[in-house]
């Protein structure tokens, strides 16, 4: 295996390809555990993770729990409405506090008892009568928390920037279809034996559209009619545009164009949020990589106001699920292979079709050469 300081200099070598014969990353980013550790200290540690959608969390108590590298977290809306995101682990002796999700009025370790309050203070700890405890010092760790069109985003770097205007044309992008407003009509989360990298980058393209999705995407998002959107520091977007021929699929917001209503918008938050955004459906796929070759995938959809009913939610909810599975075939497949000697750096396709694979990587390349400069890229 080549050494860390190999594959950053391969990295960068990639990224200075020009735009017209560039090439993808070789098999072993995707498959060399110490490759994995090292984005794990440096650009996963520091970004911002979605966790989830504001709805799953509408009330005072609610909460979700999610496992973010090795950290598990309990995002919780307080008595005051914040949504927070702690440690999820009491401060005695480690144990989580809480699983899934529910309401709680305070959250009560099933080991010793101890408890504490819907912001991560420690109410109570049966016995701890010894001089030495002080209980004001045993507050739940929390990280910083972004909300961003009803997306909520942590980071596990305490310091970590908050999203910057750099992101500008992404906000643009999504600002006629409302996200914030959208409400949430379904959570799963999946297992993949995939590389975390792969799936954003799977999510993103749309070469692959009409060739793996013939009967679930091809009809409506074809890859002939692919077409690069914007991209900046942070994210980049295409996309799917449908055939002028088909039937609507729902008004969504009043500012929306027609040819906003005629397309779903693909946007990578990067590192590891990819989401479709059409007028009436929205979904979302949060990914968080276990190890080189596995991830956690949690995806909600989420639909505008009433122009759905519960027939069609049902069957988006159907024809979701069996387009993830026809990804997560090919990518499961594809981490075996990529295992290889002669899983060589591969040409990409052009700007609409690939082009957002580029980005991905210049992305990667810039944090990595930023971080060598010592300033934290957020
Ligand atoms: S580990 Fe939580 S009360 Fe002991
Ligand atoms: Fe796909």
């Amino acid at each position: 295996m080549p050494s860390i300081e190999d594959m950053r200099r391969n990295l960068q070598d990639l990224a200075a390809l020009p735009a017209d014969r560039s090439f993808g990353l070789p098999g072993h980013f995707y498959t060399d555990p110490t490759f994995f550790d090292w984005e794990c200290a440096t650009v996963l540690r520091d970004g911002w993770h979605c966790l989830g959608r504001v709805d799953e969390v509408p009330e005072p108590g609610d909460y979700f729990t999610v496992q973010l590298l090795n950290e598990p977290l309990l995002v919780v809306r307080g008595d005051d409405r914040e949504i927070r995101v702690l440690a999820n682990l009491c401060l005695h002796r480690g144990m989580p506090l809480a699983e899934g999700r529910g309401n709680v009025k305070r959250f009560v370790c099933s080991y010793h008892a101890w408890s504490y309050a819907r912001d991560g203070a420690l109410l109570r700890a049966p016995r701890m009568e010894n001089a030495g405890f002080d209980a004001a010092a045993c507050r739940l760790h929390g990280f910083p928390v972004q909300v961003w069109r009803g997306f909520i985003y942590a980071s596990l770097n305490p310091v970590a920037a908050p999203f910057g205007t750099e992101a500008q044309a992404l906000d643009n992008l999504l600002a006629p279809y409302e996200t914030e407003t959208f409400r949430l009509v379904h959570h799963a989360q999946e297992v993949w034996r995939t590389n975390w990298k792969c799936l954003v980058e799977n999510f993103m393209e749309g070469y692959h559209l009409s060739v793996v999705h013939p009967q679930t995407l091809h009809g409506y998002t074809p890859t002939g009619l692919a077409k690069k959107s914007a991209s900046g520091p942070g994210f980049t977007s295409y996309h799917a545009n449908y055939p002028v021929d088909i039937p609507s699929r729902g008004n969504g917001a009043p500012g929306l164009s027609d040819a906003e209503r005629q397309r779903s918008t693909l946007f990578a938050r990067f590192p590891a949020q990819v989401a479709s955004q059409a007028a009436s459906l929205m979904v979302s796929l949060m990914i968080f990589p276990r190890s080189v070759n596995e991830i956690q995938v949690k995806w909600t959809m989420s639909v505008y106001g009433d122009d759905l009913d519960a027939d069609t939610v049902a069957q988006r909810i159907a024809l979701w699920d069996e387009v993830n599975r026809e990804d997560r075939e090919k990518l499961e497949r594809m981490q075996v292979s990529l295992g290889s000697h002669h899983a060589r750096s591969g040409p990409l396709a052009g700007d609409d079709y690939e082009g957002t694979i580029r980005d991905f990587l210049l992305w990667l390349a810039h944090d990595d050469m930023t971080r060598d400069h010592g300033v934290s890229a957020a």
